[in-house]
């Protein structure tokens, strides 16, 4: 069974994203899995600076001491970590990137922190129009550099003409998440 991180990226807590995670986490736990959910909007997180100083201390990765000592804790627990987020301008939000750019400091002690150690990574999206294209490419070009398994995305699209007091069942998060670690993507 494994230990799922979530990194959920909106700005909204009752919004689209949300609601996906809602449904990946529900599949997940139904097939025994551990799933801890982080508010990325909650936290107080700098961008990285490009100091590449990180890694010579162990309890704080980074350079800066932010709110980030939280999730790289949370990081080293999982073994499958889900990067939730709107298509903000055909990519992630700015919430989860600088989550991500700060997750770099954990391959300063050795590059096996952040690389390969047979992670997985998923991907869930919440889209206003209809094109992730761009985003997926992004993400499964990060699970081959990273090395980690590529278990998968799931899109909600169309969400500016939904309405939020009446999200639609997110049936293929629900499904990634009762999947996950069966099923590996190339
Ligand atoms: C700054 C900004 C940029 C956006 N860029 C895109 C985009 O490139 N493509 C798209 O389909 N929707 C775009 N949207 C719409 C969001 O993806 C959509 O509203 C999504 O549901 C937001 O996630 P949330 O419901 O969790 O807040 C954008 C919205 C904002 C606020």
């Amino acid at each position: 069974m494994s230990q799922i991180l979530v990194l959920n990226g909106s700005a909204r807590p009752d919004a689209f994203t949300a609601a996906m995670i809602e449904a990946f986490s529900r599949g997940a736990r139904s097939a025994g899995h551990t799933v801890t959910v982080i508010a990325l909007r909650k936290l107080q997180i700098h961008s990285c600076t490009g100091c590449l100083m990180g890694g010579r201390d162990g309890e704080h990765p980074c350079t800066q001491r932010d709110d980030m000592d939280a999730v790289y804790a949370a990081f080293r627990r999982a073994d499958v970590t889900v990067f939730a987020t709107p298509l903000f301008f055909w990519s992630y939000s700015g919430l989860l990137k600088k989550v991500i750019d700060r997750l770099w400091a954990l391959a300063e002690y050795e590059r096996s922190e952040l690389i390969g150690r047979g992670r997985g990574g998923a991907l869930l999206v919440a889209a206003g129009g209809e094109h992730p294209e761009l985003l997926y490419t992004h993400f499964d070009y990060m699970m081959q550099r990273l090395a980690w398994r590529n278990l998968g995305k799931a899109a909600l699209l169309h969400t500016d003409s939904m309405d939020m007091q009446n999200i639609p069942a997110c049936e293929d998060a629900y499904l990634l998440g009762r999947m996950i670690g069966g099923v590996e993507e190339g």
